[in-house]
């Protein structure tokens, strides 16, 4: 197990810059999920780290030793990827044998680690069979058997999920983080789903564009987002954005800030109904969406797009008026401009 750095870490593609210089500390047994959108760099990020695409610029440190120029091999890493990349020919074991066989590691010593695994994993019970034999998630628990058997430094997983249909990829998720507690692993898990990032990380990394916009816990990132970006990106559905400007109180001096241009941000979930109080916004429901739980309700608030999450039953139909009101803690500021979040 170790911890890993990333400093300045830059990757061109020819004279095309893709990652733009990303500092990261990781802990050891730490699992941090890189999130955002496709083509933002998560994958080229896990690809130098695991020692398949060169370094540009910058380096990448796993247990306290630069690793820029160690082959992938001499990197003590396993890595998962989206579509499996079982030997179709291979029973289970032998796919999860495989690596270790290679590294010439006694016989007795490959059948406890796999008989290991599999228990780890609850595939026991497929252990002979060839992986045409097998459910999709079922490979894919064979793919990560495959990693867990080397015992490596640290574990990499590049959308494991993606190719699981719904009801299966919420199941997966689960086992992931139940495979956490037993193995503790330093562990860099990538996706585009803001909700595995948020139920599996210790830490999240947001990536745009090739640049880290905000590190932090599931916690700080959804209470704190650092831009309207992670705004967007964390939270379904995505926090309302309303162009606000604020005038500054007059200063002692008598000298006046000028009026901010701003974004003003409520999640669909801080909106809370005004019962009896003066409501703060006013619309009728464009959209009802009865989800069972709860209900979200789109409204149009002078010319601009919200969406609340109310309880069940109080709008019901498209049309109904809708009153709300907000808690002043739940209101996030931005820089119209820029989208970076205000102090306040
Ligand atoms: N081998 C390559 N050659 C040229 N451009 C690439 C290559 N691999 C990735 N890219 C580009 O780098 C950017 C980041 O890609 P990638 O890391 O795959 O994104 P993600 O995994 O976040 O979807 C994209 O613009 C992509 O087109
Ligand atoms: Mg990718």
């Amino acid at each position: 197990m170790a911890g890993l750095s990333l400093r300045s870490v830059k990757k061109s593609f020819g004279d095309v810059e893709v990652v733009h210089g990303v500092d990261l500390e990781i802990v050891d047994r730490e699992f941090v999920v890189f999130v955002g959108p496709s083509g933002c760099g998560k994958s080229t990020l896990l690809r130098m780290i695991a020692g398949l695409e060169d370094i540009t610029a910058g380096e990448i440190a796993i247990d306290g030793r630069v690793v820029n120029e160690l082959d992938p091999k001499d990197r003590d890493i396993a890595m998962v990827f989206q579509d499996y990349a079982l030997y179709p020919h291979m029973t289970v074991f032998e796919n999860m044998a495989f690596s270790l066989r290679y590294r010439g590691i006694e016989r007795g010593e490959i059948r406890r680690r796999v008989d290991e695994a599999a228990r780890i994993l609850d595939i026991e019970p497929y252990i002979a069979r060839m992986p045409r034999q097998l459910s999709g998630g079922q490979r894919q628990r064979v793919a990560m058997g495959r990693a867990i058997v080397r015992d490596p430094k640290v574990f990499l997983f590049d959308e494991p999920l993606s190719n699981l249909d719904a009801k299966l990829r919420v199941q997966m998720r689960t086992e992931i983080k139940r495979l956490r507690e037993r193995v503790a692993t330093t562990t860099i898990y990538v996706t585009h789903d803001q909700v595995e990032a948020m139920t599996l990380a210790d830490r999240i990394v947001i990536l745009n564009h090739g640049r880290i916009e905000q590190i932090g816990t599931p916690e700080d990132v959804y209470d704190r987002p650092a831009s309207t970006f992670v705004a967007g990106f964390i939270g379904a559905p995505p926090m309302n954005l309303l162009p606000a400007t604020a005038l500054p109180a007059e200063r002692l001096s008598g000298a006046r800030r000028p009026p901010q241009d701003l974004l003003v941000g409520v999640r669909p979930e801080h909106l809370v109904w005004a019962a009896g109080e003066t409501p703060l916004i006013e619309g009728n429901a464009s959209v009802v969406e009865p989800l069972g739980s709860d209900t979200l309700v789109s409204l149009d608030v002078a010319g601009q797009a919200l969406v609340v999450r109310l309880p069940p039953r109080i709008v019901r139909r498209r049309g109904e008026a809708v009153r709300l009101t907000a808690d002043p803690a739940n209101l996030h500021f931005f820089d119209r401009t820029t989208g970076i979040r205000q102090t306040q």
